[in-house]
């Protein structure tokens, strides 16, 4: 069951996760343990499902503030974060698929968990196929009854940008759905508002947002939260009481943020669009992206990430990220500054050469994460870098 939000959701990043303590801000408890009066108040610790006042792997004060306002902006009962967003996809997967599973999964995503999928699932025997998330039947096409567990896609996607239709992906009966929307971030779209079973972050970017924070979240129903929780507390992959703090803190200023790195992104977009020296641009608010209708009508803003394909081999792309002073190269996504990344030879490294081939992954493509300075420093440097 979700609740629809009652209120924009940048007045919800403002105020949810709130306790009534009357602080404004959270209380950080670093606290990794609880003393208790006997033994039948630790056993009830130990006992409670996703209870505080016990052990900080179970969980912790500061990081349930996070979580709750994670699942208050995706409009959820219940979340759950984790060390950081591989860490969120690893246990999701691991608690709710066993040997012998099936999993459908978008082919065109973040190499991380492309990499733990034809890792470690493939080592435990869960077998995985892939489709094109930009046509969104093929979800459920290669669902097999009975033997598909989970089916997995990630909108926008990184590094593409593709879209992928979240009211189809939604009406799959029968599998869990998931779907990994950290480019969005909760304040673009909420998936779980289309039917989707799990909504994923690596707040690690957007909703921390400025870079000081590694860090996962999971947002669902209360029920599939307390069984992916159970496993959680075994896999062990929690959230650092620290990092949530710095991921609220990120939440209260996500609006403003957000929409001000949409608002530049598309101008730096629309801009190298018309550069000689850019062959392409993936943006979904751009007109040309092959899928801007249905982005249009799913998120309510385009988001701060693009990426780029140069007019040029490996080392025109060299160049290019060695003349920028401004834009900063680097492999992160969502924060303050402008970062440029390659992603074949840094995130996409360890995808099969074929697979890079197919999706597109060149050595001419470039993700570029717009920050907060102004689009006019922004459109000089590239400019300066690209003559
Ligand atoms: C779309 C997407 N999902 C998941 C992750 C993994 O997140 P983390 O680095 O916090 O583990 C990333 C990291 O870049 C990502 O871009």
């Amino acid at each position: 069951m979700t609740n629809k939000p009652e209120q924009q959701p940048e007045t919800t990043a403002v105020t949810a996760g709130r306790d009534d303590s009357g602080a404004l801000a959270p209380a950080l408890w670093a606290s990794s343990t609880w003393d208790t009066t006997d033994l039948d108040g630790t056993h009830a610790g130990a006992t409670t499902v996703h209870g505080t006042g016990f052990y900080s792997r179970y969980a912790n004060p500061t990081v349930q503030s996070f979580e709750q306002a994670i699942a208050k902006l995706e409009g959820t009962e219940a979340a759950l974060a984790f060390g950081s967003g591989m860490g969120a996809i690893a246990a999701t997967i691991f608690a709710l698929c066993s040997t012998g599973d099936h999993i459908v999964a978008q082919r065109n995503c973040y190499a991380g968990t492309l990499g733990f999928l034809d890792g470690p699932c493939k080592r435990m025997g869960i077998d995985v196929t892939y489709v094109d998330g930009r046509n969104a039947g093929e979800f459920a096409a290669a669902v097999r009854p009975g033997k598909t567990i989970l089916v997995m896609a990630e909108t926008p996607s990184n590094p593409h940008l593709d879209v992928v239709d979240l009211d189809t992906l939604g009406a799959i009966k029968g599998p869990f759905t998931l779907v990994d929307s950290t480019m969005a971030t909760p304040l673009a779209q909420q998936p779980c508002q289309h039917g989707v079973s799990i909504t994923m972050h690596s707040a690690t970017k957007g909703i921390a947002g400025h870079n000081d924070a590694t860090l996962g979240v999971i947002a669902a129903e209360k029920e599939l939260i307390d069984t992916i929780w159970g496993y959680s507390v075994l896999h062990g992959a929690t959230a650092s009481p620290f990092d949530a703090l710095n991921g609220l803190r990120g939440v209260r200023t996500l609006g403003v943020r957000l929409r001000q790195q949409s608002e530049t992104a598309q101008q730096l977009a629309e801009w190298l669009s018309t550069h000689p020296a850019i062959k392409r641009v993936n943006y979904p608010g751009l007109a040309t992206h092959p899928q801007h209708a249905l982005a249009k009508r799913q998120m309510r803003w385009f988001g701060s990430i693009m990426s780029i394909e140069l007019c040029g081999d490996i080392n025109d792309v060299r160049q290019l990220t060695q003349r920028l002073q401004l834009v900063r190269n680097a492999v992160t996504l969502g924060g303050p500054d402008t970062l440029i990344s390659h992603s074949a030879t840094s995130t996409h490294l360890s995808v099969d050469p074929a697979v890079k081939a197919a999706t597109g992954i060149s050595e001419s493509l470039l993700r570029v994460s717009v920050g907060l300075e102004a689009f006019e420093d922004l459109r000089s440097d590239f400019a300066a870098a690209l003559a």
